[in-house]
């Protein structure tokens, strides 16, 4: 048999396509692993930094190892952080407002152009007539075409976007093991969809881009009170399989819930309905196992000299889009100003240390042009002057976090000389991302307002400014999207505790997965794969029982040659072929 007939040509193809498949097809399935993601490690001594690199990838390697022994050799494994948050920002689930035919209809002007034709429109004079008719024609062709063909691509595209964002969530999930999840808000696309849109959409976040997750119940996400239950333990051995590894902690985003000139009773019910309260905190203790060590924490009756508290993760979910004014609805602004004021009169004395406050919201705190790549922005509606969007918060708004949730102050004569308390923000909005840390210079002399600096996260560090008792000051990360077109990012955020200083500390490392494109192109290639093995098979099979499928191929194809092209004109490569 020829090196050139349909059998051998298409056994070469799987023979070169195959090995690419199996090898793309592991890199997208074990991204992570390959990538060398993990969760920061604490480290084994207090006051040094975090493992983000090969140990605390080889730690979360030996969590998946199966032979694993609880002995306690050389090889016994380093404890992880207790708490593990896997933060994902913007999935922004697009749906039928962006496929023309879905609001436009399949060929408009097909209709229009049988209404004019039809004399069912009314026209002065057969000019007019035969004008409206051809322009029809005309939108047929550059319109109606154009959209429906877009339409088909949209949904396709849509269709693979829920996949792939399903497996981010998926494998990172498999493969970091994390204790808790967030989606940091624009779970959906738009603010301004009607409620079965916005149904279809939840329910494709649920069923599909988040398959396994669950609300965070609402009898769980409590509001702030001086008597609180306890939303659950840290630091328990099993903790990656606790209800809380499969619930998400949902943030509202203003393509959510809208902005402050938009947010309304309907917008926010409907979202509590489907993600979850807007505004909430979770309380997780670390149990202190140690007698000695317990031994030194504060109690009424027995230690009452001691700051030291029971260590305490307060989680607060916070809708930070209402902040700013002027907002529609003042009721639901003053019930976000109610709920932070809640959080701020129910949180630890700023003497005390061992409670971490991790705020999670969606707007991104004030910084000035140039910082992160969004700048500064702000835009009003034109019928009611309320606010239509902003980039960030402003100025005075971010101060209530870092002087009020945080209780820092630049005022060195404040409770607990203007220190605060420790904690970190997380928030999304910003597409592209930032890690920043803010701060307030306490030995600068008060000039104006605004004393607050911001500088990113890693010059901040270079230039020691971080951790320095004369300059508080808060980490704010805005965890870049993972939307394709910012290359399926994700987020892992470490908290552990150091008991020597009796604070929490912070780690942050992220795993992009790459575009969109890659996630489309194994899949297409794997289907390639498969049904070209299936063909091969049958034609070997066929083969076998004595059916020659190269000449029936070749002979099909001659035969439609002449059928489209008529006459025997056939190429005499082709003839060559058979010989
Ligand atoms: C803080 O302010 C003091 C006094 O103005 C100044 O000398 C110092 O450089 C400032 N520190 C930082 C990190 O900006």
């Amino acid at each position: 048999m020829s090196r050139l007939s349909p059998t051998a040509i298409l056994r070469n193809g799987l023979r070169f396509l195959f090995p690419v498949a199996v090898a793309l097809t592991a890199y997208l399935y074990l991204y992570p692993v390959l990538n060398s993601c993990a969760f920061p490690l604490p480290p084994t001594a207090p006051g040094h930094n975090a493992d983000t690199g090969r140990t605390a990838f080889l730690e979360t390697a030996k969590r998946h190892w199966p032979f694993a022994t609880t002995d306690n050799s050389t090889e016994a494994a380093r404890p992880p952080a207790p708490f593990r948050l896997l933060a994902l920002g913007d999935p922004q689930l697009e749906g039928d407002t962006s496929i023309p035919i879905d609001y436009l209809g399949v060929f408009p002007h097909v209709k229009s152009l049988f209404r004019h034709v039809a004399f069912q429109t009314h026209h002065d004079g057969l000019r007019h007539r035969m004008r409206a008719s051809l322009h029809d024609v005309v939108d047929i062709f550059f319109e109606d075409t154009y959209n429906l063909a877009e339409s088909l691509r949209k949904r396709i595209d849509l269709f693979g976007n829920d996949f792939y964002l399903a497996h981010i969530y998926r494998t990172l999930h498999w493969w970091t093991l994390p204790t808790h999840v967030t989606v940091l808000g624009d779970l959906v696309g738009s603010q301004w969809l009607d409620d079965s849109e916005f149904a279809r959409r939840a329910d494709r976040y649920w069923h599909r881009v988040f398959a396994g997750g669950e609300r965070v119940p609402d009898d769980v996400a409590l509001y702030p009170a001086d008597e609180y239950d306890l939303s659950g333990y840290l630091g328990a051995a099993n903790d990656s399989e606790s209800v809380w590894t499969r619930r998400i902690i949902n943030v509202a985003g203003n393509h959510d819930i809208g902005y402050a000139g938009d947010i309304n009773e309907d917008r926010v019910a409907r979202f509590e309905d489907a993600f979850g309260k807007l505004n909430y905190e979770l309380r997780f203790e670390l149990p202190i196992t140690d007698p000695d060590v317990s031994q030194t924490i504060f109690h009424e009756a027995t230690n009452p000299h001691s700051t030291r508290l029971v260590p305490e993760l307060r989680i607060v979910v916070l809708n930070d889009m209402n902040l700013d004014t002027p907002a529609a609805s003042t009721a639901l602004q003053d019930a976000t100003y109610a709920f932070i004021n809640k959080v701020i009169n129910t949180a630890a004395a700023v003497e005390f240390a061992g409670h971490f406050t991790l705020i999670l919201t969606h707007v991104p705190l004030y910084k000035p042009a140039g910082v992160c790549v969004d700048d500064p922005l702000f835009e009003f509606h034109d019928h009611d002057g309320s606010l239509r969007e902003q980039n960030q918060l402003s100025a005075p708004a971010s101060r209530g976090f870092l002087e009020g949730i945080l209780g820092m102050s630049g005022d060195v004569s404040a409770p607990g000389r203007g220190r605060g308390r420790r904690g970190v923000v997380l928030n999304g909005h910003d597409h592209e991302g930032c890690d920043t840390w803010h701060f307030v210079n306490q030995s600068r002399p008060v000039e104006g307002e605004n004393e607050w600096e911001v500088r990113r996260w890693r010059q901040a560090v270079k230039a020691g400014v971080v951790g320095r008792e004369e300059l508080p000051g808060v980490r704010e990360i805005t965890v870049r999207s993972m939307m394709g077109d910012f290359g399926g990012n994700a987020g892992l955020l470490s908290i552990w505790f150091d008991e020597t200083a009796w604070e929490w500390r912070v780690e942050y490392a992220t795993c992009p997965l790459g575009t969109q494109h890659l996630w489309w192109t194994v899949h297409i290639l794997d289907l390639l794969v498969v049904v070209g093995g299936l063909l091969s098979v049958t034609a070997a099979v066929l083969g076998i029982v004595g059916i020659d499928v190269d000449r029936i191929v070749v002979g099909a194809t001659m035969g439609l040659w002449r059928l489209i092209w008529g006459g025997t004109s056939v190429p005499a490569r082709q003839g060559k072929v058979v010989s």
